[in-house]
């Protein structure tokens, strides 16, 4: 097992080491892990293609880790706990050996209806024990995984889909969120009209809705299980072989396919877990966000079943049956380790404390939150209320592309201050850039944050487009991985971090990218152009305003938003769904046709008294309408 950090005196010596000799560092802390075979060299790297490789030439199978080498230790413990959205619903549980079976048997049913090593298989499935034991039975038989998010619409998904040329779909009849019944497998049916690549499809029978079926092609789950043995073999992988494909919104153009391999992500999804949560064995430990994002492939499945903890996965929303759900399932479960989102907190937080007082929530040792900037009011409910004033609480900063969590507190070892996200974990060397890439060396400064030096979990390349890699994120600084973000050092050294400064939009922890946003608007007729920007939302972070310039013949304003809603709704997923929606005579652009999102920001935020210069626009006039037009 990994090395535990026990002090903060020893997280400063451990990453004074991994600083100074990160092949080292790594290699020690890959020796605890199972391998078929080992490395011949820790690292090899350039951020130039970029091209980075850790462990070559070592095989193994991060299965083998996740559930074989538990096998005897703890066998009997449990692995993996699930809580059903409806209360009354029996919560399940799962045994590393009863996972290991599951897994096993799953794997079999994939590789019966053809999955082979190398294969991308889509999975478009609500938070059941079957989506954590199908991302695992996919790794089992080196099939890439490429989880969609079960929010997105038919047409998102159809995108993904084809993007990886997937060959086959696991989903289920229907996703159950809190009332809801959400006929997945039809989202499914409808995205596969234009999706030649897929020829099968598994699913689960969860709801029992009914659903659509193409004879051959579509199976039910629990029919193919009873076909297939519970032995299955690890497919020997090599450190670099790609472990999965997660779709992710940036600034521009279309979701690209980050890249992550077997060998380095294992390492740092396990290392990262135990420091972070301070994980002790016996402990149960809940993340609430879904396996659909990285937080739940990184620290729902990889990481904490790495590190022999015991999970769990929660099917519903923080909202049903009452506001006092989470905190209901914390005493239910005796949950050690908490991890949520900011949009969550600040949510239950506007219910009020009538939901929390009824429970103890006595069992809690580490709170942590990851997606978005924690703003200090719920920064302190949560230290106040959830944690009673004694529990730290881990504001874990990372992204997709890290694929594991790259600056936070490590448990209650070390120094806490309110929306600082803290220290770099031993292994990440952040630095702040100004605008021209050089490096801001003092404290109490706002720079670009960058990363100087390869760690073992980071993307290696966007599906299909190495070049599309580059570009976006080791083109804007030499020598450096640029992460969209703006971060402030304080006088001892830790981060702060501001927001993106490119245009995403972090709305509840979900990243959006307005192009995406744009396209999905401009779908409808009347619209001739648009322009999306986030502006504060009290209890979503950022929501979506929309610019929006029509063809001059619409009648009603009101029905025009709706339909932009729905194309929103249909293009990518009812998460994008802009908030405000402005009708403008024009946009604020340059003479080279850039719209200045900057201006448009402002007036957003409800600030248009700052505007700074306007007099590059091609036509400055406009500013004025659209000041006129606020939306408040
Ligand atoms: C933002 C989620 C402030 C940030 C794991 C980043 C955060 C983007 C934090 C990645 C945090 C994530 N404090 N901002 N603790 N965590 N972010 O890829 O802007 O869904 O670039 O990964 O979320 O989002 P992603």
């Amino acid at each position: 097992m990994t090395k535990q950090i026990n002090s903060f005196e020893e997280y400063q010596s451990e990453y004074k080491k991994s600083v100074k000799d990160p092949e080292k560092f790594w290699a020690e802390q890959a020796e605890t892990f199972t391998w078929q075979k080992k490395w011949k060299k820790v690292l090899d790297w350039n951020f130039k293609e970029p091209k980075v490789k850790w462990f070559q030439g070592a095989k193994l199978n991060i299965t083998e880790n996740c559930l074989d080498r538990h096998l005897e230790t703890r066998g009997d413990q449990v692995a993996l706990l699930w809580e059903a959205n409806n209360p009354k619903e029996k919560a399940r549980s799962y045994t590393y050996k009863e996972l290991h079976e599951a897994v096993c048997r799953y794997a079999n049913v994939l590789k019966k209806n053809g999955a082979k090593k190398g294969d991308r298989i889509c999975l478009y499935m609500p938070m059941l024990p079957e989506l954590g034991i199908a991302v695992l039975a996919c790794a089992r038989i080196g099939a890439i995984h490429s989880v969609v998010f079960a929010g997105f619409s038919a047409t998102a998904l159809a995108d993904r889909i084809n993007d990886a040329k997937c060959n086959i779909v696991l989903t289920a009849d229907a996703i159950r969120r809190g009332k809801k019944e959400i006929p997945a497998k039809a989202v499914v049916d409808e995205a596969l009209q234009t999706c030649p690549s897929v020829k099968k499809v598994i699913v689960t029978n969860c709801a029992g809705i009914a659903v659509s079926w193409v004879p051959g092609r579509d199976k039910w789950l629990f029919e193919e299980l009873k076909k297939v043995s519970a032995k299955c073999p690890a497919e020997q992988m090599d450190a670099e072989d790609p472990l999965f494909v997660l779709y992710t919104s940036g600034s521009t153009g279309k979701p690209k396919g980050v890249v992550h391999t077997c060998g380095g992500y294992m390492v740092y999804a396990e290392y990262s877990f135990k420091n972070v949560f301070q994980y002790k064995k016996g402990d149960v430990y809940w993340c609430t966000a879904d396996i659909g994002w990285i937080t739940g492939h990184s620290y729902i499945i990889y990481g904490p079943l790495l590190a022999g903890a015991t999970t769990m996965m929660f099917e519903g929303v923080p909202t049903y049956p009452d506001a006092g759900r989470f905190w209901n399932v914390v005493d239910k479960h005796k949950v050690n380790q908490f991890y949520t989102a900011p949009t969550a907190i600040r949510a239950l937080m506007a219910k009020g404390l009538k939901y929390v007082k009824p429970y103890k929530l006595s069992t809690l040792k580490v709170l942590g939150t990851v997606g978005e900037p924690i703003n200090e009011e719920a920064w302190n409910w949560y230290d106040e209320h959830i944690g009673k004033g004694k529990i730290p609480i881990v504001d874990t900063w990372w992204q997709t592309e890290t694929g594991g969590i790259m600056i936070s507190a490590l448990g209650d070892k070390g120094p806490r201050k309110a929306t600082y996200a803290g220290y770099p974990l031993p292994g990440i060397q952040p630095v702040l850039l100004d605008p021209k890439g050089k490096v801001i060396k003092e404290n109490e400064k706002e720079g670009l944050l960058a990363i100087k030096y390869p760690w073992p979990s980071m993307i290696r390349t966007t599906y299909g487009d190495h070049e599309r890699c580059r570009m976006v994120y080791f083109s804007a600084f030499k020598n450096h991985y640029f992460t969209g973000d703006g971060a402030r050092r304080d006088k001892d050294g830790m981060y702060r971090i501001i927001g993106r400064v490119d245009d995403v939009i972090n709305v509840s922890g979900h990243r959006m990218g307005t192009a995406e946003v744009e396209n999905a608007i401009n779908q409808n007729e009347e619209v001739v152009e648009s322009a999306v920007v986030g502006y504060p939302h009290p209890i979503k972070g950022q929501g979506i305003y929309a610019y929006v310039i029509t063809n001059g013949k619409i009648k009603d304003e009101q029905k025009l938003r709706e339909s932009i809603v729905k194309t929103v709704s249909k293009e990518i997923g009812k998460i994008a769904k802009p908030e405000k929606i402005q009708f403008v005579p024009g946009l604020p652009k340059t003479r080279s046709g850039k719209i200045m999102r900057r201006i448009l920001r402002k007036i957003a935020e409800g600030n248009p008294g700052q505007l700074g210069d306007v007099s590059t626009l091609l036509d400055p006039s406009v500013v004025e309408h659209i000041k006129k037009g606020y939306l408040k």
